[in-house]
């Protein structure tokens, strides 16, 4: 299949690029580059790239793709607060836009990268896709209205889907240390503390970010009537933790290591535990590679092998934040 996936050099894309070309597909890279130079270790490349924003994406650019895997964002919820207008722009405008471009194309799937935030502060522990929404930020926000705005153009030759994913965590050649499993684990081996900034007690469902690749693949391969439209959450019942869970984790990777509530964020208001029942229905070949202690050992290893310290926590390499603060302007905000 021809595939074109955006923000193919972010941390998932990097792992959905290689499953895709190691499964045979031709894929089409389109990146506006946010974080070249942070590489932890070589991404596998597509067999084409194009360095663009996804905002000036042309019908042309699609040509002959069967499947767009929508992944390009900015993809953070700090940086939602420092500037929601971008993060709408190009989340969700942005995404509407590729959306229609890929549908006068006639690129017949349209596999977009939601989010379980958008449950937010969820009413009741155990969500599904049909409960309430509560978006906490901009960026939940944004990925609630495009989900809407994109359903608008499905019809019997355009299929979207919007795979709400849960936080991801584990190794990638793009490694991001900004994602709460990562960061616990990098905390521990760069300072012997393990920082937990709030009291320890929201739920989180978690995913390893190349389960979240494999997901991709798994809708793209799927029959058409089972995701059509549909919003589908993507994860495991068995993997929602709370943050206290994790801090356990990575006192058994890193022992000498000790647990310290830094109270940044006070009481959390961020906790939703997640079912991923439909998903399990709907896709029932699908299963996840990892559980969050396996994903866990697999990055302790890299991450000591990297030699991973304090220098790398503190530095912009991989936290998304510290760099596009420096890269605002690829993004059409002034500095
Ligand atoms: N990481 C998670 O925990 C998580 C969880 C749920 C959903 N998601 C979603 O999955 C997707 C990928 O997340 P990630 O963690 O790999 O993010 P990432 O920040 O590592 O990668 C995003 C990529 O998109 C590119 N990009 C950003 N704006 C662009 C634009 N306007 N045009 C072209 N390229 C642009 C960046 O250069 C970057 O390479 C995002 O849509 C994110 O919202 C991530």
């Amino acid at each position: 299949m021809k595939v074109f996936v955006t923000g193919h050099r972010g941390y998932i894309g990097v792992h959905l690029v290689d499953l895709l070309r190691a499964a045979g597909h031709q894929v089409t890279g389109c990146d506006l580059g946010l974080f070249d130079g942070c590489e932890w270790e070589t991404p596998v490349r597509p067999q084409r790239e194009l360095r663009k924003d996804v905002r000036d994406v042309t019908e042309r650019d699609l040509d002959g793709i069967d499947c767009v895997m929508h992944l390009a964002a900015i993809s953070n919820d700090p940086m939602g607060n420092v500037n929601p207008e971008i993060t709408h722009s190009i989340n969700r405008d942005g995404s509407v836009h590729l959306a229609r471009m890929a549908k006068a194309a006639g690129a017949g799937r349209f596999l977009f990268a939601g989010s379980c935030s958008v449950y937010g502060a969820g009413q009741k522990l155990d969500l599904e896709e049909g409960d309430p929404l509560n978006p906490l930020t901009a960026y939940a926000q944004s990925k609630i209205e495009s989900e809407a705005l994109i359903g608008e153009l499905a019809d019997a030759g355009f299929t979207p889907a919007y795979l709400r994913n849960a936080t991801a965590y584990g190794h990638s050649p793009m490694l991001r240390i900004d994602l709460v499993v990562n960061n616990l684990l990098g905390s521990a081996l760069a300072y012997g503390e393990i920082r937990i900034q709030s009291d320890g007690t929201p739920w989180r469902p978690l995913i390893h970010c190349r389960d979240i690749a494999r997901a991709f693949v798994a809708f793209m391969n799927a029959p058409k009537d089972r995701i059509h439209n549909r919003a589908i959450n993507v994860g495991g019942n068995s993997e929602n933790y709370q943050v206290r869970d994790v801090a356990t984790q990575v006192e058994r990777l890193v022992p000498s290591a000790k647990i310290s509530f830094t109270g940044e964020v006070g009481n959390d208001p961020r906790n939703y535990r997640v079912k991923f029942d439909l998903l399990n229905r709907l896709l029932p070949d699908f299963k996840l590679q990892y559980t969050l202690a396996s994903g866990m050992d697999e990055l302790h290893r890299a991450m000591v092998d990297h030699r991973f310290g304090k220098a790398d926590f503190e530095g912009e390499q991989f936290v998304r934040l510290r760099t596009l603060k420096k890269r605002l302007d690829r993004i059409g905000v002034g500095v």
